[in-house]
C-alpha cells in the first residue's frame, strides 16, 4: 500500500535532490522496477536519454489511485515508520524520485496491477497532471519520461556530451543489473539493443554477462558476520582509479572510498599503490552495522564499525590475491602492466602456506644501491665516454670507465630518453604523430570511450589519433611517431587511466602522460640489446636534461669503483 510518509519520518530522511541528470533518472526507475519484484526489466532511450527515456516491468504494477499517489512527494510504499528506516530491503523508501522526475520532465505513467483486468495512464508535464485516464497495458509499469529538465534550462546546460550521458546511463543500469541475476534486463538506444542479460541462477554468471571483457577470478570470505564475495580481474587490467570496481553492499551499488581502497591495499605488492584491479565485489553486512540513509542517491553508505568492515574485505581480498593465477610466475605480470617496480613487490609478498613460490625477480632491496655513487655524481663523466662490455641477464648493460665499472638499467634509461624526447615536442607545440597501417579498432566500455570523445584534442596534442566509432568501440588511427611499434591498446588505455585518476593542472598530467608513454615504447628488461644499441642509448642519455633516474624516480645506473672491486675481492684493506 502507498502512503504519504509522516512528517517526523520524512524529517529523518537524508534530504537532497536525486535527479541530476538521465542516468540518475534510469537509477530511480529501474530501482523501483525492481522492487516492484519485476523479472524482466527493460530500458529504451534516445538522445542521452534526455529527449526519452523509458524503463519498462512486469513487475507488482498499480491501480489508478495508487499511482497518482505515487506521484505524490515522500508517498511510498516501503517504509511505514522511522524504525523502519534501519532495515529497509527495498532500494526505495522515500518517495521522492517519481514526484522529482516528474517535476522537471514531460512524463507518461502506465500501469496496471497484477490481476487487475486494465490499466491507468496517467500525463504529467513539469509536475502538473494534465491527463488521467483507463489504458490498455500489460500488467507492471512502463514510465515514460520526454524532454527531461525542458523547463529547467541551467540542468540541462550541466549535463555533458550525449556520448558521456549514455555511458553513465548504461553503466547504472549494468550496476543494477549485478544486483539481480534473476532479473532479465535490456537496453535499447534508437531501437538498437545495445545488452540483453537473460535470467540467471547464479551472481557469478551474471557478473560474466555484465563484465564479459574480463577474465574474472571468484571468491569469497567471510568474519564477523560479514561476507564478501569477489570476481575481480588481474593486474593487466588494473586502472589508475577506481572505476572499473564495482562495490555493492547489501545488494546496493555504492561508491566508498575506503571500501575501494582496502582492496586496491589489499593488492599490495602485485599492483602499484593508486591502481585498482577491475571487477565486481559483493558485501554483505548486518543491517544494524551500516547506515544507507546518508546520501540522498542512497550512493554512500556509513558504517557503524568501518574498521571492521575494510578489515574483513582486506583480509579476504589480500588472503585470496596472494595464491591468484596471476602472481604465478612473477615475470609475466611485470611485463603486463608495464611498470616494472611490482614485480619486486612480489618477491617480499609472503609466499601462500603450502606453496612452492614460483621464479621471482630478485628484490632490489638487497641490490648494493643505497651505498653506491650513481654514475653522474662526478659531474665530468658522460655516458658516451663509457665503453660498453655487453648485457648481463638480459637487462643491465655492463660498462667500464674511467677506474669504474658502471651498470645501466637499459629499461629505465630508454624510458628516460623516449620521456625526454616526448616532452620536448610536448612543449614544442604537439607530439608529431604516425599513421598505423592498420587502424586499431579496441572494445572499450562506454564510459571509456566516452573520456576518449572528450579528450580527442587532447589526445592529438600527445599524439594519439583516436576516435569513437561506435558506443563501445573506439578506434586508433595514429600514435606517436617516437613510439612505433608500441601496441596501440595498451597505450590508449595506459592514457587513459591518467586522464580519468588526474585532476592536475594540465603540465603535471603531461608530465604523467608522457612518462606512461614512454615507458610502454622503451626496451624493456629483457630485450636482448647489443654493444653498438647499447652505446646508442648512451650517447642518447647524455642528450637529456636529467638522465640519471628515470621517470619513476628509479635510478638508471649505478657505478662500482675499481677500490670497491678491489676491497670486495680481498685485494685490498
Ligand atoms: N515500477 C513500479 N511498479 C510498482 N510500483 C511502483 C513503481 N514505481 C513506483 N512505484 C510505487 O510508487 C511509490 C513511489 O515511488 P518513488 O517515488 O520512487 O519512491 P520510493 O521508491 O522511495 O518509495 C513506490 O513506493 C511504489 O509503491
Ligand atoms: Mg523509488
Amino acid at each position: 500500500m502507498i502512503r504519504v510518509l509522516p512528517g517526523h519520518v520524512v524529517d529523518r530522511i537524508a534530504a537532497g535532490e536525486v535527479v541530476e541528470r538521465p542516468a540518475s533518472v534510469a537509477k530511480e526507475l529501474v530501482e523501483n522496477a525492481l522492487d516492484a519484484g519485476a523479472t524482466e526489466v527493460s530500458v529504451e532511450f534516445a538522445s542521452g536519454g534526455v529527449e526519452r527515456l523509458e524503463v519498462a516491468d512486469d513487475g507488482m504494477g498499480m491501480d489508478g489511485d495508487e499511482a497518482l499517489l505515487a506521484l505524490e512527494r515522500h508517498a511510498t510504499s516501503k517504509i511505514e515508520s522511522e524504525s523502519d528506516l534501519l532495515s529497509v530491503g527495498t532500494f526505495g523508501f522515500r518517495g521522492e524520485a517519481l514526484p522529482s522526475i516528474a517535476s522537471v520532465s514531460r512524463m507518461t505513467l502506465l500501469s496496471r496491477a497484477r490481476g487487475a483486468s486494465s490499466g491507468t495512464s496517467i500525463r504529467i508535464e513539469g509536475g502538473r497532471i494534465l491527463e488521467r485516464s483507463p489504458a490498455g497495458v500489460p500488467e507492471g509499469t512502463r514510465v515514460r519520461i520526454e524532454d527531461l529538465f525542458f523547463n529547467t534550462p541551467a540542468r540541462l546546460k550541466f549535463l555533458k556530451t550525449e556520448r558521456t550521458e549514455t555511458a553513465r546511463l548504461l553503466e547504472i543500469i549494468r550496476h543494477l543489473a549485478l544486483t539481480h541475476p534473476c532479473v532479465a534486463f535490456s537496453a535499447l538506444r534508437d531501437g538498437v539493443e545495445i545488452f540483453s542479460y537473460a535470467v540467471v541462477q547464479e551472481e557469478g554468471e551474471r557478473v560474466s554477462q555484465v563484465m564479459s571483457r574480463l577474465d574474472l577470478h571468484g571468491f569469497v570470505g567471510s568474519a564477523g558476520g560479514l561476507t564478501v564475495r569477489g570476481y575481480l580481474a588481474g593486474p593487466a587490467s588494473a586502472r589508475a582509479g577506481a572505476g572499473g570496481l564495482v562495490l555493492l553492499v547489501n545488494g546496493r551499488p555504492v561508491t566508498d572510498r575506503s571500501l575501494a581502497g582496502s582492496i586496491a591495499a589489499a593488492h599490495e605488492g602485485i599492483l602499484p599503490p593508486g591502481r585498482y584491479p577491475q571487477g565486481v565485489v559483493y558485501m554483505e553486512v548486518p543491517h544494524g552495522m551500516v547506515d544507507v540513509n546518508v546520501h540522498p542517491q542512497k550512493r554512500e553508505l556509513r558504517f557503524s564499525d568501518p574498521r571492521a568492515v575494510t578489515g574483513v574485505l582486506y583480509r579476504t581480498v589480500s588472503g585470496w590475491a596472494r595464491s591468484a593465477p596471476w602472481t604465478r610466475p612473477a615475470g609475466t605480470y611485470a611485463m603486463a602492466v608495464g611498470v616494472a617496480e611490482p614485480a619486486h613487490g612480489l618477491a617480499r609478498a609472503p609466499a601462500p602456506p603450502g606453496r612452492v613460490p614460483g621464479t621471482q625477480a630478485p628484490a632490489p632491496d638487497d641490490a648494493p644501491v643505497p651505498d653506491m655513487p650513481l654514475l653522474g655524481t662526478r659531474q665530468e663523466t658522460a655516458f658516451s665516454s663509457l665503453e660498453v662490455i655487453g648485457q648481463v641477464l638480459g637487462t643491465f648493460i655492463v660498462c667500464e670507465g674511467p677506474d669504474r665499472m658502471v651498470i645501466v638499467d637499459q629499461h629505465a634509461a630508454a624510458e628516460r630518453v623516449t620521456f625526454e624526447r616526448l616532452r620536448d615536442e610536448w612543449r614544442t607545440g604537439s607530439v608529431p604523430s604516425q599513421l598505423l597501417l592498420v587502424p586499431q579498432r579496441i572494445e572499450m566500455d562506454p564510459v571509456r570511450a566516452a573520456l576518449v570523445e572528450e579528450n580527442e584534442g587532447l589526445l592529438g596534442a600527445f599524439g594519439i589519433g583516436a576516435d569513437v566509432s561506435g558506443p563501445e568501440v573506439v578506434t586508433v588511427r595514429e600514435v606517436p611517431a617516437l613510439l612505433s611499434g608500441v601496441d596501440p591498446e595498451r597505450l590508449l588505455e595506459a592514457v587513459l587511466d591518467e586522464l580519468q585518476s588526474s585532476r592536475g593542472r594540465l603540465e603535471t598530467l603531461a608530465e604523467q602522460v608522457l612518462s606512461t608513454m614512454a615507458c610502454h615504447a622503451s626496451i624493456r628488461g629483457g630485450d636482448a640489446m647489443d654493444v653498438e644499441a647499447g652505446h646508442a642509448l648512451l650517447t642518447a642519455l647524455d642528450r637529456v636534461d636529467w638522465a640519471h633516474h628515470c621517470p619513476h624516480g628509479r635510478p638508471v645506473s649505478f657505478e662500482i669503483p675499481r677500490s670497491e672491486l678491489e676491497r670486495r675481492l680481498g685485494r685490498r684493506g
